[in-house]
């Protein structure tokens, strides 16, 4: 196995070293098979770029089946800036990144469109605006669709009541005990709504003044580690990618997992691993699409915010199909999720679909 050639998955890899940031902008298109190629733009600290680039191709080939899945008319695509440790951005210099980035998007000419992601916001997205129309997600009053994150917390929500469903025989979240893992955009707004639904929660961060949330909403607070491996119902990643790893899966107490953080397995034989030890893993493909199926309903296909609604919530049938197929063909969720996404992205070669 050492010795076979790994074969390049992705259509294009854009590298370049920003000519007004001076840093790497590296930009990777997976899949525009089944139309333009979408994905967020990641800014945050690599100690090497090359980390940067392995981030920026694992995650646009989770953006084509987070696509495919979701069932919607787009490719895989990832925007990655890495910046280097004890590098801070002044206002000047995140301006340069951003027109940096904007100006390698244009050169794509549509192949791709960028979003916000770790490390961005809409008003991020308003200034890659200024160079090219191929950004989502802009502040409406910039004529985009606003922050990704509220929906991409209300899908979350729907993965959990379908996991609830299927693990406990009851969709109800009050009651059951969940550990948050990053109260960033969207896992703050997972722990209001889960505090509000009268949910028992666990909740932590690596920034530790996060810790004000937890008073806030009586939730316990825990250290990283020791929140990872709380004895709760269904455990929510809602930070950076890599949590599950041989060595953290025999850690574990929960029940299942469903959460919006891509990449959750270091690995994908991980899966077969939660699997064994009889944790139900929500793949994140299915759970994280909220924020990109609110953004192309509304801003590619015109709908109203009732509609894109609507379809965030369906996140939850999606993941009750794909938790039934793997139940069914006893195959690991992650493997059910990857041949729905192949059913979509090959309907030629399809011989298991029964739509
Ligand atoms: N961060 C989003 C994701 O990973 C990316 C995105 C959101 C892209 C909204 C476009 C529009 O799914």
């Amino acid at each position: 196995l050492a010795n076979r050639a790994t074969p390049l998955d992705h259509e294009q890899v854009h590298i370049q070293r920003g000519p007004r940031s001076g840093l790497p902008v590296i930009v990777a298109v997976h899949s525009t098979t089944l139309g333009q190629a979408i994905g967020g733009c990641r800014l945050t600290t690599y100690s090497r770029w090359t980390d940067a680039l392995s981030d920026a191709l694992r995650l646009s080939a989770a953006m084509t089946d987070k696509c495919a899945v979701a069932g919607l008319p787009n490719g895989g695509g990832k925007t990655v800036v890495a910046i280097p440790p004890g590098h801070t951005l002044d206002p000047a210099a995140r301006r340069a990144v951003l027109l940096d980035v904007a100006d390698t998007i244009a050169v794509l000419d549509g192949i791709y469109a960028t979003g916000p992601d770790v490390g961005t916001g809409p008003q991020d997205m308003a200034v890659i605006d200024e160079r090219t129309q191929y950004v989502f997600c802009r502040p409406p009053e910039a004529g985009g669709s606003g922050d990704s994150s509220t929906h991409t917390a209300t899908g979350v929500v729907a993965a959990l009541h379908a996991v609830c469903e299927s693990v406990f025989g009851s969709p109800q979240l009050a009651g059951r005990r969940f550990a948050i893992l990053g109260l960033g955009r969207v896992g703050a707004r997972l722990a209001r709504h889960l505090a509000a639904t009268r949910a028992e929660l666990v909740v932590t961060d690596i920034d530790t003044s996060k810790r004000s949330v937890a008073d806030e909403l009586g939730a316990t607070w825990l250290p990283p580690d020791e929140a990872l491996a709380s004895d709760v119902d269904v455990l929510v990643p809602a930070a950076l990618g890599g949590v599950f790893t041989p060595d953290t899966v025999t850690r574990l107490r929960c029940a299942a997992i469903a959460g919006p953080a891509n990449n959750q397995l270091d690995a994908p034989a991980t899966a077969a691993l939660l699997h064994r030890r009889g944790i139900v893993w929500a793949p994140d493909v299915v759970v994280s699409a909220g924020g990109i199926i609110h953004a192309t309903a509304v801003e590619l296909h015109h709908e109203t915010s009732q509609q894109a609604a609507a379809r965030v919530l369906r996140i939850g049938d999606t993941l009750a199909r794909v938790l039934r197929d793997a139940a069914r063909a006893g195959v690991t969720p992650a493997a059910a999720a990857t041949n729905l996404a192949r059913q979509r992205l090959q309907p030629s070669t399809d011989t298991t679909s029964r739509e």
